[in-house]
């Protein structure tokens, strides 16, 4: 059986879908906190398990020996520690045979501040002793494509990052074919991949082949770091988020979201999909 975690999210979603093309239903299970919204997969088929990462009892029953996990990160930053924590202790428990868990770019390097709780939970992971693989992921293309309309109805794409920095991202859907193709192999046990796009693009690339498609220009907003830290506070976010955002466009200054080793494209066997194609779809959407 293989088993995913945060099945009802899009990286979720998009991994369950490319099982059902790989595998029989019937060795399929997600877990998810409302099982409401993973019903559609549960009339494919697929066995529905309720559990929350924040609620250790309700994961008691959430996987069996033996079978192959796939741990989508939690989405509820500053709370994950615990959350990834409880979920890899359930694994444990039950025996299972594998569990990938999903990191970020660089596992041990990422010395920002987003990458913390990855890195505790890969710690806390290897030393579990469970056969586990690490699918460091770079950023979604979609992080910016799907903001192409906020970024036009706010005066432009909003970073301080520095002038050339450079983001090696790939797709949604690269990343779950990367996981797709751990859960349904041989040979992955205790295998850490740095995932990334086969090409990185300067934010000055990335918003002229946005204005290109879109027909009329979508500025690039570089600021200073205060000056960004500002700007979201202004906005609302709340105080926990603008340090994390401000941090991982430092961290794109510094290069270490441009990393490519050329993983992702190995697992899934083929390039990864081109920025520009993301872009399309975002600018569909706008
Ligand atoms: N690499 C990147 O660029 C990037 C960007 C954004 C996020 N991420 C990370 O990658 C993960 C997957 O991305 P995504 O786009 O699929 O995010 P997403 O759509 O927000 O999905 C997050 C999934 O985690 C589930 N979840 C959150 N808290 C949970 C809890 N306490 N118990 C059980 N399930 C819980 C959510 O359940 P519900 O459906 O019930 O909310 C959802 O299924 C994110 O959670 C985040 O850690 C990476």
């Amino acid at each position: 059986m293989i088993v995913v975690t945060g099945a009802t999210g899009k990286l979720g979603t998009l991994v369950v879908e490319g099982l059902i093309n790989q595998v029989p239903v019937e060795e399929i299970a997600v877990v998810a906190r409302d099982a409401a919204k993973a019903r559609r997969f549960g009339e494919l088929g697929v066995e529905v398990r309720q559990a929350d990462y924040s609620d250790p009892a309700s994961l008691a029953d959430a996987f069996r020996e033996g079978e192959k996990v796939l741990l989508i990160s939690g989405s509820e930053v500053g709370q994950r520690v615990p959350q990834h924590k409880a979920v890899v202790d359930a694994a444990k428990s039950a025996g299972v045979a594998l569990l990938a868990y999903t990191s970020i770019l660089g596992g041990p390097a990422a010395d920002f501040e987003l990458a913390r709780e990855h890195q505790i939970t890969e710690r806390y992971l290897i030393d579990s002793g469970i056969p586990y693989v690490l699918l460091r992921n770079g950023w979604y293309h979609e992080v910016y494509t799907e903001a192409i309309g906020q970024a036009l109805a706010t005066g432009g794409l909003l970073t301080s990052a520095a002038e050339g920095a450079e983001v090696a991202s790939a797709s949604r859907a690269d990343f779950a074919a990367a996981a797709v193709a751990v859960l349904t192999g041989d040979g992955h046990a205790n295998a850490e991949y740095e995932l990334s796009g086969d090409r990185a693009w300067t934010f000055e690339e990335f918003t002229a082949e946005a204005s290109r498609q879109l027909g009329k220009e979508l500025p690039l907003n570089r600021v200073t770091p205060e000056v960004h830290r500002g700007i979201l506070e202004g906005a609302g976010l709340p105080g926990t988020l603008v340090p994390i955002l401000v941090g991982a466009d430092d961290a794109i200054s510094r290069g270490l979201l441009a990393t490519r080793t050329g993983d992702l494209s190995r697992l899934i066997g083929r390039p990864t999909t081109p920025v520009a194609e993301a872009i399309a779809q975002g600018v569909k959407s706008v």
